[in-house]
């Protein structure tokens, strides 16, 4: 009984007000501790004598409930300052004045894709992609160059090695219309573009090892050359102005014959001769012609029954000549400086 009366004193003196968390947890442990004081008093119950031990568990039981009210009152005392200073740490001033969030902006080849695609799904074409990756069946063979067939010279370049020699970064993106072909399994009518990037190994100013083209494609029964002559003329002078005057040249494509090559009168000069046509008036834009009986036929598709017209052009080309951007490495440079220049929301 003493001792619980010690312990008491002990605890009265101990038990201050607004005492850190640490000092806290501190007595925490000097009292119901695996040793501590109270824990030591319960396991001492065995050696009160019978007469006492009521009388002792109730005081003891008075003790503890001592402790544990002082313990839960400056436990909750001490969450609640953390809390305060926590919500004070962290207030926001919803007067100050805002920073300046900075918008990205466009890339230009995105900008000249969307120009491109608005045009044509106005006309009633879709939107068609296909791999970065190509077999070579795609990208040559079903387009009617065999292996060994020397229009691969300019175009073999990017292959895969070991058991994935077959495929190659595609050279074009004409394979797109083997695979639109191949899938569209009641080989009727088709209309797509298909745009996206393509790999070659070509770098100069106006060459890139990487480039994007656009490729369109028209299957259906009495497609003819007029045709496709109307539809190059008309894109032509929505995208580069009403003033254009487009010319086709004969041409040769394993893949469309007849092929022709579409120039276009120069936008700079008007076709007076500058250096942007290297004084010739004229701009060479497209490739362009009739699907070949052969892809036909490779893709599944009647000869005899449909036609088709293809065209094909770079979008990096288009893009130098809007945008005025004399070097193409510069679209592939990933500088922000240069990407901002087309950036016309963004007012700092
Ligand atoms: N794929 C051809 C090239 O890359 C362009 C082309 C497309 C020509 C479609 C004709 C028809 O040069």
């Amino acid at each position: 009984m003493n001792e619980i009366q010690n312990v008491k004193e002990l605890l009265k003196k101990d038990a201050k007000e607004n005492v850190t968390s640490s000092e806290l947890n501190e007595l925490k442990i000097k009292y119901m501790g695996k040793k501590g004081l109270i824990t030591e008093l319960q396991s001492k119950i065995k050696e009160v004598p019978n007469e006492n031990k009521k009388d002792f568990g109730i005081l003891l039981n008075e003790l503890k409930t001592e402790f544990n009210t002082f313990y839960e009152n400056e436990k909750a005392k001490i969450e609640k300052e953390t809390l305060e200073k926590k919500l004070k740490s962290e207030a926001i001033d919803i007067t100050l004045p805002s920073k300046k969030l900075k918008r990205g902006s466009l890339h230009p080849m995105t900008l000249i894709t969307e120009d491109f695609e608005d045009l044509f799904v106005s006309m009633g074409y879709t939107v068609y992609e296909g791999p970065e990756i190509e077999t070579d069946e795609n990208c040559f063979q079903k387009l009617n160059v065999p292996k060994g067939h020397p229009a691969r010279d300019a175009q073999d370049t990017f292959y895969l090695k070991d058991e994935f020699e077959n495929f190659l970064l595609r050279s074009q993106t004409s394979t797109a219309q083997v695979r639109a072909m191949e899938e569209n399994k009641d080989k009727g009518p088709i209309r797509i573009v298909c745009p996206g990037k393509v790999y070659r190994r070509d770098e100069d100013a106006t060459h890139s090892h990487q480039f994007m083209q656009i490729e369109g494609l028209v299957i259906d029964k009495d497609v003819s050359m007029a045709d496709l002559k109307g539809t190059l003329e008309l894109f032509c002078k929505k995208l580069l102005g009403e003033k254009t005057e487009v010319r086709f040249r004969p041409s040769f494509f394993p893949f469309t014959e007849p092929s022709v090559e579409v120039d276009v009168s120069c936008f700079k000069c008007a076709g007076k001769g500058c250096n942007l046509c290297k004084q010739t008036g004229w701009i060479e834009v497209l490739g362009a012609g009739m699907v070949h009986p052969n892809v036909l036929k490779m893709c599944g598709y009647d000869p005899n029954v449909y036609q088709g017209f293809a065209f094909g052009t770079g979008l990096d080309r288009f893009a130098m000549f809007k945008f005025g951007i004399p070097d193409i490495r510069t679209i592939y440079g990933n500088d922000i400086r240069f990407i901002k220049q087309f950036d016309r929301k963004d007012v700092d």
